[in-house]
């Protein structure tokens, strides 16, 4: 019988049969597939696990918050949080193309990642088993997909940390392995995962520094930021949520548009609402969001969003367009 629960039972089963008395570390990227993997580790090893959250200034409103309160609240997870926020943003001044951007990302996130364990690694007791653990939070379809060079793998690798480097010695604790993403998402409901993490959105690894076109700067991630938590506010209050795969709000940070507010004009950044509905990420189509969302979510960008004076929709499908902008 499949339920959550015999998943739960299975697997914490074998996760101690698997790790015994070594220490466990995790990365968490605040997404669904990293939680629910931590949450399920907790449960079989408790403090044997720590997690760590590489804080690089590049997530959306509330989210670190998210992590680093109510996640750690449902879970009881040892959590190290490493701020490396002004690290980021010193690695990427300067910086507008999209794949530099994505390498400097994964680079500096890896080294930030190789520290904390490091760090954890050197602190734990003398009396721990050699071996180290490593726990990721793979889906069966990354399994399918990871023959392919292009494509799930690859994209996954920011939030996998893949490719630490060989001297750090971690086997791999994958407990989501056989699962697909709705029974992941029905296996951390059921150990407690906060729904806001068990229901989020695709988000890239590489974060807002991809959904800046241009330069990523402290002002223009605020800026996004902004106008990121409108539009989402907005479309879950119209219930929007379930029926769009991913919205990204894309901050043209390299262009400006005249614009009239108040009493003179302004010269500005436009944002672009991407709104899609998808199956898998791999095709998608442009959502049909309600003239009547739209207008708010415009309304109240406009206003409430200094810098940003206009709001477009794209409304192209994939392909030939991709879901994010770089
Ligand atoms: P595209 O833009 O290629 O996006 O249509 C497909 C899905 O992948 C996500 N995406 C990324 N995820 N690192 C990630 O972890 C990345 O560099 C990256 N680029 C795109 C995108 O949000 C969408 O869900």
């Amino acid at each position: 019988d499949w339920t959550p629960g015999n998943v739960i039972a299975d697997q914490v089963e074998a996760i101690r049969a698997q790790v015994g008395d070594a220490r466990v570390i995790c990365g968490l990227s605040g997404g669904v597939d990293s939680s629910v993997a931590a949450a399920l580790v907790q449960r079989a090893v408790g403090d044997q696990l720590t997690c760590v959250f590489v804080d690089h200034g590049l997530l959306r409103s509330g989210e670190a918050e998210q992590v680093e309160e109510e996640f750690v609240a449902s879970t009881g997870v040892n959590l190290v949080v490493v701020d490396a926020q002004q690290r980021f943003l010193d690695a990427l001044a300067g910086v507008s193309d999209p794949e530099t951007k994505r390498k400097i990302i994964g680079r500096e996130f890896i080294r930030v990642f190789e520290q904390a364990a490091r760090d954890i690694v050197a602190a734990a007791d003398a009396h721990d088993e050699d071996v180290k653990f490593l726990v990721q939070g793979t889906l069966y379809p990354d399994v399918v997909e990871s023959g392919g060079g292009e494509g799930a793998a690859n994209i996954k690798s920011h939030h996998n940390v893949g490719g630490l480097p060989d001297d750090l010695a971690f086997d791999l604790v994958e407990p989501l392995r056989t699962l697909f993403k709705d029974e992941v998402r029905a296996v951390g409901l059921e150990l407690g995962v906060p729904e806001g993490i068990v229901w989020r959105q695709p988000f890239p690894g590489p974060g807002l520094g991809i959904r800046i076109v241009g330069e990523v700067t402290h002002e223009r991630l605020e800026t996004l930021r902004a106008a990121d938590a409108i539009a989402r506010e907005e479309l879950t209050k119209a219930g929007l949520d379930r029926e769009i795969w991913q919205c990204p709000v894309v901050l043209l940070a390299d262009v400006r548009s005249v614009g009239v507010q108040g009493d003179g004009r302004t010269y500005g950044h436009p944002v672009v609402l991407r709104p899609v509905s998808s199956e898998d990420a791999m095709t998608a189509d442009w959502t049909r969001v309600p003239y009547d969302v739209l207008a708010d979510i415009s309304t109240r960008i406009t206003n409430e969003v200094a810098d940003v004076n206009r709001v477009v929709l794209d409304v192209t499908s994939k392909p030939p367009g991709t879901i994010e902008w770089e």
